[in-house]
């Protein structure tokens, strides 16, 4: 295991370019599944989890690689099997977004419960109602879903698909993807809307679906016969983007986020504005503004995750690191995952003021921080830790950094070249 030593006090400054998305590309990957032809996804980006669930795709039958530049070519024009196992799943919450398309390819499909997670319960309970409602028998044995289409198919059906914390995005994500080759129309109420899912529905088009509504609430897919191959590039990834405009507003940097869609970051720019961070934007680039960060502190400000449009909850530890340094008080509420507080105790060993109150955490901000040996949770938590690290007094090392590998490529390399001083080491 790798552990991150990061020495705090350097503003960062220069610029960063964007990767292709995490969360849009897993479930691109497993849309490969709906067809015996190539499918071609460029600016994937080099991750951990990319890398896992290319090799779910290969244990189920499919020819899978990734070039030097990101470029994925996937053929799974042989037999596939229908069974991924724990061994596989359990590494990646994510790989159960193969569920819909191997139950659409071979009507009878045996996917691992994909198990606990290091922030909470994640229930998979709407992907299973979404399958049922196209018709299949769904049931949990020994540890699996075991879903069947009925005879003839999976059928369009009408279905709503939000859950107590609002939609579910991989829940979404693989209905849609079963719907696209069942007979007849599905309709989904209460969809996701994140870009994410907007960006699958759009590959998936471009292999000859028909799903129309991407973006809004409802989702109607009309099945077809079959799916052909495509060329589909990824959008880039607005949670690494937001991660490194964080990161600039930190430490009073001039950072400059590239190939960023500042249209899917809303939420991060009202807040960021809220918080009289010194910046601006254009559609593809987001810039901080090199400031002291003693003399102008940001303002205190509140925010409460919610689905897209809204604050994402993948950006929340991040915002919690940039409001420990605010000047007074603010509130972070976490309204999609109660329990997504792994950040608040290592943070606080770095000095942070932090008070856990049911599903929010007050904040009060302080100018100083001090390094400590801190561990690496779930993969935001981590990168929040490494953002405190850069702005507390001394050292700090962070543990466990596989976490930060899955969803952020080569992030020493990039805080480096931004003139942080960070490098990696073996435990
Ligand atoms: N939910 C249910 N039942 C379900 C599914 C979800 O109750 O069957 C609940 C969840 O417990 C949660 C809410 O619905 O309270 C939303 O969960 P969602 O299903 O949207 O999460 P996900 O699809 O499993 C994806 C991302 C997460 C991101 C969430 C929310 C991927 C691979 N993962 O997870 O990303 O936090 O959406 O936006 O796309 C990350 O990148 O660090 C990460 C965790």
């Amino acid at each position: 295991m790798d552990k991150l030593i990061v020495e705090g006090g350097r503003p960062l400054a220069g610029k960063v370019r964007t990767a292709g998305s995490k969360n849009a590309v897993l479930p691109i990957l497993a849309s490969s599944l709906l067809t015996r032809e190539p499918l071609v996804v460029e600016g994937a980006p080099q991750l951990a989890d990319v890398s896992t669930l290319l090799g779910i795709l290969r244990e189920l039958g499919a020819e899978a690689d990734q070039d030097a530049d990101g470029t994925v070519t996937i053929s799974c024009a042989a037999d596939v099997q229908g069974r991924a196992p724990w061994e596989s799943v359990r590494k990646m919450r994510g790989s159960v977004c193969v569920l819909g398309p191997l139950l659409a390819r071979l009507g009878r499909v045996e996917v691992s419960l994909p198990g606990g997670c290091a922030f909470g319960v994640r229930p998979i309970d709407v992907h299973l109602k979404g399958m049922r409602a196209l018709g299949a028998d769904v049931r949990v044995e020994h540890g699996y879903v075991v879903a069947e289409a009925p005879a003839g198919g999976l059928r369009g059906a009408r279905m709503f698909l939000g859950s107590a914390n609002g939609p579910s995005v991989l829940g979404t994500a693989n209905v849609m993807m079963a719907a696209t080759l069942a007979r007849g129309t599905t309709v989904i109420e209460g969809a996701a809307c994140e870009p994410e899912v907007v960006d699958l529905a759009d590959c998936l088009n471009a292999m000859g679906a028909k799903v129309r509504g991407q973006g809004s609430p409802i989702l109607t897919v009309e099945g077809v016969d079959e799916l052909h191959g495509a060329r589909h590039s990824v959008i880039p990834d607005r949670i690494e983007a937001g991660t490194y405009v964080l990161a600039g507003a930190l430490t009073g940097g001039a950072v400059r986020v590239e190939r960023c869609r500042t249209d899917h970051l809303g939420a991060l720019v009202d807040r960021l504005t809220e918080a009289g961070v010194p910046f601006s934007t254009g559609p593809d680039w987001i810039e901080t503004h090199a400031h002291d960060t003693h003399a102008r502190q940001p303002r205190p400000t509140d925010v409460t995750t919610h689905a897209y449009p809204g604050f994402p909850t993948d950006l929340q530890a991040q915002w919690m690191a940039l409001m420990i340094r605010a000047e007074g008080i603010s509130l972070i509420t976490e309204r999609i995952f109660p329990d997504r507080w792994m950040h608040v105790p290592e943070l606080e060993r770095l000095g942070a003021e932090l008070r856990r109150q049911s599903t929010a955490v007050v904040v009060r901000g302080t100018k100083e921080l001090s390094g400590a040996p801190v561990m690496a949770s779930d993969l935001r938590a981590s990168a929040a830790l490494v953002m405190a690290g850069l702005v507390a007094r001394g050292t700090t090392e962070v543990h466990r950094v596989y976490h930060i590998d899955r969803g952020y490529e080569r992030i020493e390399e990039r805080l480096a070249n931004l003139g942080a001083a960070i490098r990696r080491e073996k435990e």
